[in-house]
């Protein structure tokens, strides 16, 4: 099935056989329905599949995967289906199977005391944090797509968000796997342990694999003790060397409880605004440069956060600041940062980097990589925006006003090669936490040393020799 209604062509057998597995609920045949399923959230990507596969335990995974195996059939795995670079979306003339994990929702089990909660892959990321907050505890992965991306794909793409500098990546975040593998076989790895020192530590082969090793269908997350205060403040910064230095001051004087220091440029702001539904400008007057800063469980002896803003300014780090005075001033702060990408989006074509230099690094690289774009395509829009205390910026930029999509695009890979080469030249990272699906694979395959690349086709030959998991992505 294809968005465009065509039927990609299974023997009847087989997809009866594999409809029979997940009974009535279980599938989805027409491409009407199925459409949602076979484009990216960007829109960049439309594929097709042979069927849409919705099952509801580990079991109907492992045996629609055997039958896969038997008849070589590929099979793409599908979360809540927000990934940025088309990895869960199938190719054009595919026959695979898109299963979808959706359905596979339970909380298999919260053990409080040992701070873990073991869920299923379709579980949404919102949920888990929701669960852990109940009963007074915290799960920090948080992003904008929270309320609709899954664990499973955030496991697959090692997401990382806005709490990576206090807690780290998703790869942090969990202790054990449960995972289909390409041969149907369920590998139980749902440990609880904080120390388990027996062999290769397996589970971190399928964290950040992208669905091309195996089906992860659930996992034993860390839970964290919730944090007794939030303080938030929005800062408009005086230019990108006082970033750095205000982050740098903002964990020294916090005790390294800074939870989240998200830099934001102006024009992202701007689209956010101008899109966004009931958001409002925090500051007042414009600034090109913001920091929307969070410590979490404050200590008595910490400096204020008024003291820290206070001596920002004296120091001419920052012109202006608020602080939340309220949980609702807090969320409005964090909603308008979440609306970013979704106002990128609305505001149309854009070209984006997800990429990471040391922090240190961040001024020189944005002082380089605007210019050497810009001479390029004086009209091209830059919209910067990130996890600046990871390193981590959204490095995108919008197309001009007055050219077309089409013709936009034609200049993509030239506009990556002026990026990733300076972020080669910074010592940075092509794909920071979006991982690399279809969108990113010639870069990876440009920017990585052939060896690791190498080490990574034996990995894949070895679990899936037949290529059948999420052929065309990553590698
Ligand atoms: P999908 O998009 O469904 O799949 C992503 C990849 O994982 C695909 O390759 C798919 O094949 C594979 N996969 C999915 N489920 C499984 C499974 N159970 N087993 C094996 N493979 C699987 N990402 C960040 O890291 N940080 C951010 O700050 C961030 N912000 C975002 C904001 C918005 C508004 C949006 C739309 C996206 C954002 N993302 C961010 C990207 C995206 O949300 C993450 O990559 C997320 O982890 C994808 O989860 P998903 O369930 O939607 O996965
Ligand atoms: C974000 O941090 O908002 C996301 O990673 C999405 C994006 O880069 O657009
Ligand atoms: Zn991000």
């Amino acid at each position: 099935m294809s968005p465009d209604g065509t039927v990609s062509s299974l023997p009847d057998t087989t997809l009866d056989q594999l409809k029979s597995i997940v009974g009535e609920n279980g599938f989805i045949d027409n491409a009407t329905d199925a459409t949602a399923y076979l484009t990216d959230w960007r829109g960049q990507y439309r594929g097709t599949c042979a069927l849409v596969l919705r099952p509801n335990t580990t079991e109907q995974v492992s045996n629609i995967v055997k039958i896969c195996a038997e008849h070589k059939i590929t099979v793409v795995p599908q979360g809540g289906n927000t990934g940025m670079n088309g990895g869960a979306t199938p190719a054009v003339d595919s026959n695979a199977v898109l299963l979808c994990l959706g359905r596979m929702n339970k909380i298999r089990k919260l053990d409080t005391l040992n701070y873990t909660a073991t869920v299923e892959a379709g579980c949404i990321l919102q949920t888990i944090q929701d669960i852990a907050d109940e009963e007074g505890r915290l799960f920090p992965l948080s992003l904008g797509a929270e309320g609709s991306c899954q664990i499973g794909g955030n496991l697959a793409t090692n997401a990382g968000g806005v709490s990576v500098l206090r807690y780290g990546n998703m790869r942090d975040l969990v202790l054990g796997l449960e995972v289909v593998l390409p041969s149907g076989e369920i590998w139980n790895g749902l440990r609880s342990l904080r120390k388990d020192n027996t062999g290769y530590d397996l589970k971190h082969l399928f964290i950040g694999s992208e669905g091309t090793l195996g089906i992860i269908t659930a996992a034993t997350l860390k839970l964290f003790p919730k944090p007794k205060s939030y303080q938030t403040c929005f800062a408009a910064i005086n230019g990108l060397d006082e970033v750095v230095e205000l982050l740098a001051r903002a964990r020294q004087v916090s005790g390294d409880r800074v939870s989240s220091f998200e830099m934001i440029t102006r024009p992202p702001l701007d689209f956010a605004l101008k899109h966004g539904p009931n958001l409002t400008e925090p500051l007042s007057e414009p600034s090109d440069i913001y920091g929307l800063i969070e410590i979490a469980s404050s200590d008595p002896t910490d400096e204020s956060l008024e003291q820290f803003l206070e001596r920002g300014f004296e120091d001419g780090l920052i012109t202006d600041a608020i602080i939340a005075q309220s949980e609702g001033q807090r969320s409005a702060l964090w909603k308008l940062r979440e609306y970013l990408p979704e106002g990128e989006k609305e505001e149309g074509a854009s070209i984006k980097h997800d990429i990471s230099v040391p922090v240190s690094s961040i001024p020189a690289f944005v002082r380089k990589a605007i210019p050497a774009v810009t001479d390029y395509m004086a009209k091209i829009r830059p919209v910067y925006f990130g996890h600046v205390g990871d390193g981590n910026l959204h490095f995108n930029f919008a197309k001009p006003t007055d050219m077309a999509d089409d013709e936009f695009f034609t200049h993509k890979d030239a506009i990556n090669h002026i990026v990733l080469d300076l972020v080669a030249e910074f010592e940075g990272s092509i794909s920071a936490e979006h991982g690399i699906g279809q969108l990113k694979r010639d870069s990876f395959l440009h920017y990585t040393p052939n060896l690791d690349i190498n080490l990574m086709r034996q990995l894949k030959a070895a679990l899936d020799p037949h290529g059948i998991m999420n052929p065309g992505k990553l590698l």
